[in-house]
């Protein structure tokens, strides 16, 4: 039987239910959290450093890919409440968490779906695409396809952010954003944590992939 981590479908541990108070960019937030999902005890460093500096889209369409409990799309459509914000994740307990947290902090305008990488939207195109990637899921299996995939989910002039670890795999992600996409920026640093972010072509037709 294969292990049990945080993105594990299932989790056989108890729903030790939890509840993160925290204050983000002047607005303060709840987030129930419980045994078996990503950082269940405290807001995350690098989830932190994502909320308190991701650049939002005015208007349109935002995907919060491994959404967890839901902290970073949820702040997302607190920040910026025209923002129709999608969340996914494979855990299904988070994905239930989320929608619980989606409730507790009086955000309406968000979907939750269960389901690996572009699975459950793969028919939706997005303004940005906001992600703390699970680095522990594989960087082969699931970073690569993520960034890749997302240059065909993001509409021309969209972009994504990624948080990264400066000690743990930050310059291959880094990399990989700059072959995917051609340009990458960081657009924050703190605490070894970057937020990397890189721009789709406003010229370029949807659908189509640049050949780097
Ligand atoms: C580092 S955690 C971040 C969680 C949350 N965004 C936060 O910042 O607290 C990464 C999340 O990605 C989820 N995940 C892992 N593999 C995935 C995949 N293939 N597709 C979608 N989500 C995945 C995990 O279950 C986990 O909740």
């Amino acid at each position: 039987m294969a292990a049990e981590h945080y993105f594990s479908e299932l989790q056989s541990s108890k729903m030790d239910l939890g509840l993160i108070s925290v204050h983000l960019r002047r607005c303060y937030f709840e987030f129930v959290t419980s045994r078996g999902v990503f950082s269940k005890r405290r807001l995350d460093r690098g989830t932190r450093l994502m909320i308190e500096s991701m650049v939002l889209p005015d208007k349109g369409v935002l995907l919060d890919l491994g959404c967890g409990y839901g902290p970073i799309g949820i702040a997302a459509s607190v920040f910026n409440p025209s923002l129709h914000v999608v969340m996914t994740d494979t855990n299904l307990r988070a994905v239930k968490l989320a929608r619980i947290n989606a409730k507790r902090n009086h955000v309406s305008n968000i979907q939750v779906f269960h389901g690996s990488l572009y699975d459950p939207v793969d028919e939706m195109f997005f303004d940005s695409i906001v992600s703390n990637p699970p680095l522990a899921a594989g960087f082969r299996k699931v970073i690569v396809p993520l960034v890749e995939g997302a240059y065909n989910h993001l509409n021309p002039g969209g972009y994504i952010q990624l948080v990264v670890r400066k000690s743990s795999g930050g310059k291959k992600i880094h990399d990989l954003m700059f072959s995917a996409f051609g340009s990458v920026e960081t657009i924050a640093r703190g605490g070894g944590y970057r937020i990397l972010l890189s721009k789709r072509d406003r010229t370029s037709a949807v659908g189509s992939h640049s050949q780097a």
